[in-house]
């Protein structure tokens, strides 16, 4: 809700509140932005000024205490005494960087205003169609009528407002627009900034950010995810003290390095309590966020476009949007924000027919083979998924052009009919023959020297003239800042998907830019952000004609995993690393940000092909449940145990998928460095799963408690531990001990009966009320060497369990 009183809009939301004045020379002054409070409060938070401050400069001699420097705002220009990081860089039409934006006026609109070329959150509970709807409610009857009327009635209250605020530089002839947008429901304000040029003169940004806000600083510390390939989105706290600290990327993708999604934290905040502001970015591309602490204990934070390399001109009548940025907070601590930022996207970023939509069990065929692969491997392998219970076949790189290696073939996307005798169309109806859906994998912005495409079109791909070009991956990135590459995009991607009748898409992206030139534009400095809108182009022509089509974003994993990919793609490849360990840390860090329907999460072999880590299958499956199942492995290699295992664990996920992909997610404090808590629960809270995980073991581990929050308090629930396998090569030598004859650990009896023999993990039962499992259940001993028997836990490294929670329906005797 957006009220204005008095010079001070008040933005509310369910659970927050976010305020902010006209001073008196029209600068917006931020007065408060944190859990909700009612409107009466506002003179005891208002900043004051009552003495002058020291090496101040003075907006006004009328008022010498009014310096911007020292004043909380929602936006600053430069030159007038704020000395604070500037959201903005302009050459203004008269030359000068010196800029002062004045508030002119406002309006208050319903719903979202779209951004033209870029995505954005929306809301679809507008309340177009009222009058039709009650016409059929007569026809339905009083009780249909009711209900609807108080969906409607509730659709209005928490239907989002948008905040348009006009400030100019009125000497120059240069408007700037502030737009808020609030999210009612799930606690978010979306921030974004337009800037139109009505001077005859040109104007030239170096830098526009998307949103600047300025709090009181609370001890915060700064979280960023950050890391490279194979190892994305780890969480890394730095304590926020003076100066900048920074959290951006220069790759021309929104990068695996860090991703545009930063946290600010009270130091003493924890999973479940703390002031927590949370700070995102709709956009792929180059991003830049920043938090500075002022030396009169002001956090002043800020998002947007990277002014690295960026500069745009306006001449007289153009104007320029920046991306959409996120806000939240939460006083519940970490978890209270990331429940805000998924309800935000499954509700406001993810659209069309995949929203909210199961996602399908899928087996990709990567790992299994890379490129070395023929139509009778690939059936084999598509005929055991389905055993197993897979639904959807992804045929990843490798079936197009001379595609048999990464220095060939790209951007050549014939099938390779060595591979594919019968054709892409033909081996896509095998698949469905076989009663799986299928999928194709594609790397569309770029392509290989060595490749048909590059012999015919090399001014396709991005290379200066006159200079050396450097490759990734021995490939070059193609120009999507020409519409004539855009346009070749669409036609081909697009016309393969309807021929074989694609079912979903993995998009991949594996490079980062470098080179970075288009002969299309004359400022070169516009050349990140053409890429990315031209990028989003061709996404929207390819997918919005095609809704049916579940879109999975890749770029080497993690590199493009941004609120701007999932206007587009419902799922995002979250990491090409899939030992479990790691995801642990790849998934939980991403998990602060995204929900689990966003993430692409996979079971492979062991020991892991790129930390040679050797993890039981009931980890990999534990750790990958908690997004969208997947396996990529080769199936034949499995024994009849495993593959029994893998039946047993796709029909568990299949059972509680929609709690796994769209359940309240959360991550629980572990007392212990060595284990990870990870649970989800039904918006009923009837059903709840929760991941204990252990990573490196210690000798004779002391008690386990499993905790178990977001249940109802006073109602009793079962809680159960899913059933896995053992297998009897984890005891080793050990084995001798509970046998009755001797025998060679590593010699052929037991490596078969390991193939034929397994053991049941320890299952434990309880019965308990939501505030018990609060408390914590303490569980079973694990094992520690002095003896063997079912009732202890084996976890030792990488050992974990899945505990199923649910409520125990009353008998109706007891009622
Ligand atoms: C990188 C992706 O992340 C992998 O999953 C796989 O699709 C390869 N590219 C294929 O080249």
């Amino acid at each position: 809700m957006i009220t204005v009183k008095d010079n001070i809009f008040y933005l509310t939301t369910k659970d927050t509140s976010y305020w902010f004045q006209i001073t008196k020379y029209g600068h917006l002054e931020q007065v408060y932005y944190g859990p909700y409070l009612r409107e009466q409060s506002i003179e005891g938070l208002r900043f004051k000024r009552t003495a002058t401050i020291g090496s101040s400069i003075a907006y006004d001699q009328e008022d010498v205490s009014y310096c911007l420097d020292n004043l909380p705002l929602e936006w600053s220009g430069i030159g007038y005494g704020d000395y604070r990081f500037s959201p903005s860089e302009i050459k203004m039409p008269d030359q000068c960087f010196a800029n002062d934006f004045i508030y002119v006026s406002h309006e208050i609109v319903a719903g979202h205003i779209p951004i033209e070329g870029l995505p954005h959150a929306y809301d679809d509970s507008c309340l177009e169609g009222e009058a039709c709807l009650e016409g059929e409610a007569h026809l339905k009857g009083n009780s249909w009528l009711r209900e609807r009327v108080l969906e409607k009635e509730e659709k209005k209250a928490t239907a989002c407002e948008t905040l348009k605020i006009l400030l100019s530089d009125e000497a120059k002839k240069v408007y700037l627009y502030l737009f808020y947008t609030v999210y009612p429901k799930v606690n978010v304000i979306t921030r974004r900034t337009r800037i139109e040029n009505h001077h005859k003169e040109p104007l030239v940004l170096r830098k526009f950010l998307s949103m600047m806000l300025d709090l009181p600083n609370r001890n915060f510390k700064m979280i960023t995810f950050d890391g490279g390939w194979i190892k994305e989105a780890n969480r890394h706290d730095r304590k926020i003290t003076y100066g900048m600290h920074t959290n951006f990327s220069t790759t021309g993708a929104s990068s695996n390095r860090h991703n545009p999604g930063f946290l600010m934290a009270e130091e003493q905040a924890t999973q479940h309590k703390g002031w927590v502001y949370g700070f995102n970015l709709i956009y792929s591309g180059n991003h830049f966020g920043g938090i500075e602490l002022s030396g009169h204990d002001l956090t002043r934070v800020v998002l947007g476009i990277n002014p690295h390399c960026f500069e745009w001109e306006l001449k007289k009548g153009e104007a320029f949007d920046a991306p959409e940025a996120v806000l939240t907070f939460s006083d519940k601590g970490f978890n209270g924000v990331s429940h805000h930022f998924h309800d935000f996207i499954n509700e406001h970023i993810v659209r069309g027919d995949w929203k909210g939509r199961q996602r399908p069990v899928l087996l990709n065929n990567w790992e299994a083979h890379f490129f070395k692969f023929n139509q009778s491997k690939l059936l084999h392998l598509a005929k055991q998924g389905k055993d197993l219970g897979v639904e959807l076949f992804v045929l990843d790189d490798g079936w197009f052009g001379e595609r048999n290696s990464d220095t060939a073939g790209l951007g050549d996307y014939h099938v390779n009919k060595k591979k594919l005798p019968s054709g892409l169309k033909g081996f896509a109806d095998k698949i469905r023959e076989i009663g799986l859906e299928f999928g194709l994998w594609f790397e569309p912005e770029m392509v290989n020297e060595d490749s048909e495409l590059f012999r015919k079109h090399p001014e396709y791909a991005i290379r200066i003239p006159g200079r050396r070009n450097t490759l990734g991956r021995n490939q070059l990135v193609l120009d999507l800042c020409n519409s004539k590459v855009q346009d070749y995009i669409i036609e081909s991607v697009g016309r393969i998907l309807d021929e074989a009748k694609v079912s979903y898409v993995k998009w991949d992206m594996n490079r980062h830019i470098s080179d970075a030139f288009s002969p299309t534009l004359t400022n070169q400095g516009e050349f990140y952000h053409r890429y990315i809108l031209g990028l989003y182009r061709v996404l929207e022509e390819i997918f919005t004609k095609r809704p049916h089509i579940l879109l999975e974003s890749c770029s080497s994993g993690g590199n493009r995993f941004d609120l701007g990919m999932l206007c587009y793609s419902p799922q995002v490849w979250s990491s090409d690393d899939t030992d479990p360990i790691e995801r642990l840390r790849i998934q939980g860090g991403l998990s602060y940000l995204y929900p689990p329907s966003t993430m692409g999460a996979h079971v492979s072999s062991a020991p892991h092909q790129q930390t040679l880590r050797e993890t039981p299958l009931s980890t990999r499956f534990n750790v990958s449940c908690f997004g969208n199942l997947g396996y990529e492995l080769d199936l034949k290699y499995l024994t009849r145990l495993e593959k029994q295992e893998i039946k047993e664990q796709i029909a568990f996920y299949k059972k509680h998928r929609q709690l796994l992909q769209y359940g309240r997610f959360s991550r629980i404090e572990s007392l212990k460095e060595n284990k990870v808590l990870w649970q989800t629960v039904n918006r009923e809270q009837t059903k709840a799963i929760s991941g204990f995980f252990q990573t490196l073991t210690t000798a004779s581990e002391g008690y386990d408690v499993l905790k178990v929050f977001d249940l109802k308090k006073e109602v009793m629930y079962q809680i159960t531990t899913k059933q896995q396998n053992l297998y009897i090569k984890r005891f080793g030598g050990l084995v001798k001990h509970i046998l009755p004859v001797e025998l060679d650990p590593n010699g052929l009896i037991l490596r078969t009966a390991n193939k034929v023999h397994k053991l049941d993990d320890c299952v434990e039962s309880y019965q308990g009320d939501g505030a018990l499992l609060e408390a914590g259940i303490r569980l079973n001993n694990q094992f520690m060497g002095s003896h063997y028997n079912p009732e202890t836990r084996l976890l030792g490294d990488f050992g974990s369990n899945l505990y199923v929670i649910e409520v125990v329906e009353e008998k109706e005797e007891e009622k």
